[in-house]
C-alpha cells in the first residue's frame, strides 16, 4: 500500500540511554501522518520497543542475516528481531552494498526472509557517482531491482518499501535535486511495471534517501513520485527530525 513514511536510520549511533532519550521526545512530539519508523541499532531495539509502545511510531532494524536461526556468529535473524519488536528491516542500504560487499544476490535472500518471516523491508537501491557520470543510473538501479527482487512474487513486492538512495548524497550534505530524485523514482516505478504488469509501480511507496535536511525536505515532498524520506545525520537530533516530519506534513497537506 502506497503511504506516506519518514524514517529515520540512526546507523551505527546512540547507546541505550541516548536512544531512550531520543525515542521518547520523538513520542512525545509526533503524533498521525506521516507515519515515522525508527531504526535504531540492534542494542536499542528492545528499549525502543519499550519507549514506542502506546505510540503511533513505529520499530525497524538496520540489518539482519536471512535464516532463522544456526551457527552464524554475530548475525541476528529475522525471529530475534520480531522478538526485539521490529516490524520493519531496512536491506541493501549502501553503507552494506559497499562498506560489508553485500551483492544483489544476498539482498534477494535477505528481502525473500523477510517476508516469509513477516517483516517488512525498507529495500535500498541508488548509484554511485561514477555511474551517474557515466550515464549508467538507470542500468545500475534496474539491476538491483531485477535481481533484488529475483522470483518474488507481485503479491509479496507488494509489501516493500522501496528506498532511492543515490549513494553520492548520503552523508554528504549534497541531496539529490528534487527533479533527480523523481526521476529516479518514476524509473523505478516503471520498472516495476514492466516487471509486474498492472501499474503495480504506482502501489508501491518510495522513499528518498541522501542529505536530507530541514531545508530541503519541502522541495523534495513536494515531488509526488516521492513518498517520503529515509534521513540518517538529521534523523539523530529530536528538533531537527521533528522539523523535518512537519515540513514533511504539510508538503503532502496532510
Ligand atoms: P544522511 O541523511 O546522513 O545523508 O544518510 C542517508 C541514509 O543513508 C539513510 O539511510
Amino acid at each position: 500500500m502506497r503511504e506516506k513514511i519518514l524514517v529515520a536510520n540512526w546507523k551505527m549511533y546512540k547507546t541505550i540511554d541516548e536512544g531512550i532519550e531520543l525515542a521518547e521526545c520523538l513520542k512525545e512530539k509526533i503524533n498521525g501522518r506521516p507515519k515515522i519508523i525508527i531504526c535504531p541499532p540492534f542494542t536499542a531495539l528492545s528499549n525502543i520497543n519499550e519507549v514506542l509502545s502506546n505510540s503511533e511510531l513505529e520499530l525497524g532494524a538496520q540489518n539482519f542475516f536471512y535464516e532463522k536461526q544456526g551457527a552464524f556468529t554475530g548475525e541476528i535473524s529475522p525471529i530475534m528481531l520480531k522478538d526485539a519488536g521490529a516490524k520493519y528491516v531496512i536491506i541493501g542500504h549502501s553503507e552494506r552494498r559497499n562498506i560489508f560487499g553485500e551483492a544483489n544476490e544476498l539482498i534477494n535472500k535477505k528481502l525473500i526472509s523477510a517476508i516469509e518471516n513477516e517483516i517488512l523491508p525498507i529495500f535500498c537501491v541508488g548509484e554511485k557517482i561514477e555511474d551517474r557520470q557515466a550515464g549508467q543510473t538507470e542500468n545500475v538501479i534496474k539491476r538491483q531491482i531485477l535481481e533484488g527482487l529475483k522470483n518474488m512474487s507481485r503479491e509479496n513486492v507488494e509489501k516493500i518499501i522501496i528506498a532511492y538512495e543515490p549513494v553520492w548524497a548520503i552523508g554528504t550534505g549534497l541531496n539529490a535535486k528534487p527533479e533527480q530524485a523523481s526521476e529516479a523514482h518514476k524509473f523505478i516505478r516503471e520498472t516495476l511495471n514492466e516487471m509486474y504488469g498492472d501499474k503495480l509501480g504506482e502501489n508501491i511507496t518510495i522513499l528518498y534517501g541522501g542529505s536530507i535536511k530541514e531545508d530541503n525536505i519541502e522541495d523534495l515532498g513536494k515531488m509526488k513520485e516521492i513518498d517520503g524520506g529515509l534521513v540518517g545525520g538529521a534523523s539523530l537530533k529530536c528538533d531537527s527530525f521533528v522539523t523535518i516530519w512537519k515540513k514533511l506534513k504539510s508538503a503532502k497537506n496532510i
